[in-house]
C-alpha cells in the first residue's frame, strides 16, 4: 500500500469524541445567548472585539485540556502504510497532537494569532482563562492594533496556502477520506466533487447521512474512532473495484 496517496478531510465530528464543543453544541450556555456568526465574524469583531476574544481564548485554552481520540491517532498511524495529506475545517490542534504532519487549516487555528492592523504574528503571552469569561480585552500589538485569532471568520478568504495544499493532495490522492463534516460549508464541501470527477475513491465517514453520501465510492454509518482504526484494511478491495 505504500505507494497509495490518501487524503483526508475532516470536520468538527472528528473532534466530538475528544469532547471539542462546537458552536452549535457548546453547552457551557454562557455564549448560547449569542448567534455563532457574531462570535465568528468580521462584523462580531468589530464590534465586540472583547466578546469575540473571550470565546477564542476560552477555546484556545479548552482544546489543550482535551486528548485526541482514535479516530485522529488511527489518521496518523496511516503515515506507515501510505502518502497522507491531512486537510481540516477544525482549529484545534487535534491532528498534530495525534502525530499528523503536515496538517492543512483551511479554516485557521486556535494557536495562531495575528494583528488585526499591521498583521504580524503574535508570539506573546497569552492571558490566562481558567474559567469561561463572557469579555476580555485582547492584547495590543506593538503597532497599536488589537491582537486577533488566527481564524477564518465567515465572510473572510481562506487562506491560500492551506487552500492550494488542499487541493493539490486531493487532485493526486487515490483515496479521499472525508470524515466528521456536513459538507455544507463552501469551498470545503467542493473538495469531494474533485476528487470524484477525477474516478478516485471517496470514503465518507459520518453517523450521519450528509449532501455527500449519495456520491460517495462508500458511506460508513459509524463514528471516526470506530470506523478509521479499521479503515486502511478496506482499501485494498476498494482500490481493485
Ligand atoms: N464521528 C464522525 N462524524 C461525526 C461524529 C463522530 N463521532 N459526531 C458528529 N459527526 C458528524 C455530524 O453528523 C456532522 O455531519 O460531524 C459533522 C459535524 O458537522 P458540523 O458541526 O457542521 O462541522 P463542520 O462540517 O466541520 O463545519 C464546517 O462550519 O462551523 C463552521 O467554520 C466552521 O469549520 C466549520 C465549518
Amino acid at each position: 500500500m505504500g505507494d497509495v496517496r490518501i487524503a483526508v478531510l475532516s470536520g468538527a465530528g472528528i473532534s466530538a469524541e475528544s469532547g471539542v464543543p462546537t458552536f452549535r453544541d457548546d453547552k457551557t450556555g454562557l455564549w448560547a445567548k449569542y448567534d455563532p456568526y457574531e462570535l465568528s465574524s468580521t462584523d462580531g469583531w468589530q464590534n465586540h472585539p472583547e466578546r469575540v476574544w473571550a470565546w477564542y481564548l476560552w477555546r484556545h485554552h479548552l482544546v489543550q485540556q482535551v486528548e485526541p481520540n482514535d479516530g485522529h491517532r488511527a489518521v496518523a498511524a496511516w503515515r506507515d502504510y501510505a502518502e497522507v495529506s491531512v486537510i481540516t475545517q477544525n482549529v484545534d490542534n487535534l491532528h498534530e497532537r495525534a502525530g499528523s504532519n503536515p496538517v492543512h487549516h483551511l479554516h485557521g487555528s486556535l494557536f495562531e494569532f495575528w494583528c488585526d492592523t499591521c498583521g504580524s504574528r503574535y508570539h506573546g503571552q497569552l492571558p490566562d482563562m481558567p474559567e469561561p469569561e463572557l469579555e476580555k480585552m485582547p492584547p495590543q500589538c506593538e503597532c497599536g492594533g488589537l491582537v486577533r485569532p488566527g481564524i477564518v471568520w465567515f465572510g473572510e478568504q481562506l487562506p491560500d496556502e492551506p487552500w492550494q495544499a488542499a487541493v493539490e493532495a486531493v487532485a493526486t490522492s487515490d483515496v479521499l477520506v472525508v470524515v466528521g463534516t456536513s459538507g455544507i460549508v463552501y469551498p470545503a464541501a467542493g473538495l469531494p466533487d474533485v476528487a470524484l470527477a477525477r474516478g478516485a475513491v471517496v470514503v465518507e465517514v459520518n453517523p450521519e447521512p450528509t449532501p455527500l453520501s449519495a456520491n460517495a465510492t462508500l458511506t460508513i454509518r459509524e463514528s471516526a474512532s470506530t470506523a478509521l482504526p479499521t479503515l486502511l484494511q478496506q482499501l485494498p478491495e476498494l482500490l481493485t473495484n
